[in-house]
C-alpha cells in the first residue's frame, strides 16, 4: 500500500514485487480508507504526512516493512515497529545534493535579500537602481555553523566552501578526518557554533534531544549580524521566539524550509522582511523524487523476498543525516 502519490518508476518496481494499492489523494490519506487498506497490506510505503503509531500497526497485522520515502523518520513509531517485528527504512544519501542545494540557495536568498527584491517587483511600487538599494551580506570569508554533519551537512559544506565561507560544525560524532580535513572543518561545540557563526544551517534530525534546540536562549547567542537556514525538521526552532527574535533584531534573519506546525506558518513570520520562507522543497526536485521512491521501492521488494532492507533506519546510517 502506497499512502500518496509517487513517482512512476517506483510504482513500477513495487509492481514487480507484488500487487499495489496506491493513494492519489490529498496525503495524509483519511485514517478510514488507510486502516481498510492497511487490513492485508504486507508493506507499506509512506509520506512524512503520515503517522506510523499505534493505531496505523494495529491496523496492518500483516505488514513487514514500513518504507518512508524520506530521510526524516520523526513521523514514524520506531520502537512500535520493531516491537512488532516491522522494518522501518528511509531514504537516505539520494536526497542529500538536492537539499544542501537547497539550503545553499536560502542561504544566498536571506543575504542577499532576494526575497525582498522579488517583492519588491511584484508589488508594482515603482523603483530605480541606487548604489544603496537593498545592500545585503557578503559570504566570502564569513563563518557557516553546520548542526548536523551527515551527508546533507557535508554537501553543503562542500557548497559553503566553494563561495569561499569558513566551516565550523557541531555532531555527536567526529566525521571522517579525510572529510574534516578537504573542508577545513572543526568540530566545535553548540554554543560555540551559535556565538561565532555568521550563519547557523539546520542539518540533524528531529527528535526529543532536538526539539527547541533553537530557542530564544540560543538565538540570543547568536551574533545580531547572523542568519539562521533550517531545511531540517520545524520544530527543532522554537518558531515563536523565532519571530520575536526577528522583529527585535536579535539576528538579522532567517530563511525557512520547514515549519513546527506544517503545513502553518507562525503569523508573525509572514509580516516580517528579513526571513524567506519556502514550502518544504529540500529534495523537491524531479530526478530527486525519483529517486527516493526507487529506493523505498527496492526495500519493500527486499524484504518481501525476505532479504535484508537496504537502508534500514537505526541501524548502520549516520545519526546526523
Ligand atoms: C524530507 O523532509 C525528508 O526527510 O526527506
Amino acid at each position: 500500500m502506497v499512502t500518496g502519490p509517487i513517482v512512476d518508476s517506483g510504482l513500477v518496481l513495487l509492481r514487480e514485487a507484488g500487487s499495489v494499492w496506491s493513494w492519489d489523494g490529498e496525503v495524509p490519506m483519511p485514517a478510514d480508507e488507510r486502516n481498510t487498506r492497511l487490513a492485508d497490506a504486507r508493506a507499506a510505503v509512506t509520506m512524512i504526512a503520515d503517522r506510523v503509531d499505534h493505531d496505523f500497526l494495529d491496523a496492518a497485522p500483516h505488514l513487514q516493512i514500513v518504507a518512508n520515502v524520506a530521510v526524516g523518520y520523526d513521523n514514524i513509531d520506531v520502537a512500535a515497529c520493531r516491537e512488532r517485528n516491522v522494518v522501518v527504512t528511509n531514504t537516505p544519501g539520494v536526497l542529500a545534493d538536492a537539499t544542501a542545494d537547497l539550503a545553499m540557495s536560502l542561504l544566498l536568498m536571506i543575504t542577499r535579500r532576494l526575497g525582498e527584491g522579488e517583492r519588491l517587483i511584484r508589488s508594482g511600487e515603482p523603483w530605480k537602481w541606487n548604489m544603496f538599494m537593498l545592500l545585503g551580506t557578503s559570504i566570502r570569508g564569513r563563518r557557516l555553523g553546520i548542526v548536523g554533519m551527515g551527508d546533507i551537512g557535508t554537501a553543503l559544506a562542500d557548497r559553503a566552501q566553494a563561495f569561499g565561507m569558513e566551516i565550523v560544525y557541531h555532531n555527536r560524532s567526529e566525521v571522517d578526518p579525510a572529510i574534516a580535513a578537504r573542508l577545513g572543518a572543526e568540530r566545535v561545540e553548540l554554543d560555540e557554533l551559535l556565538a561565532t557563526s555568521d550563519v547557523v544551517s539546520l542539518n540533524c534530525p528531529y527528535s526529543d534531544d532536538t526539539q527547541h534546540l533553537i530557542d530564544a536562549h540560543a538565538l540570543a547567542t547568536m551574533k545580531p549580524a547572523a542568519f539562521l537556514v533550517n531545511t531540517a525538521r520545524g520544530p527543532i526552532v522554537d518558531e515563536a521566539a523565532l519571530a520575536g527574535a526577528l522583529s527585535a533584531n536579535i539576528i538579522a534573519g532567517a530563511a525557512l524550509d520547514v515549519f513546527e506546525n506544517e503545513p502553518e506558518v507562525h503569523p508573525a513570520l509572514l509580516e516580517l522582511d528579513n526571513v524567506v520562507l519556502v514550502p518544504h522543497l529540500g529534495s523537491a526536485t524531479v530526478e530527486t523524487r525519483g529517486a527516493m521512491a526507487d529506493l523505498a521501492a527496492r526495500n519493500v521488494a527486499a524484504v518481501l523476498a525476505g532479504r535484508p532492507p537496504i537502508t534500514p533506519v537505526g541501524a548502520t546510517q549516520p545519526d546526523d543525516d
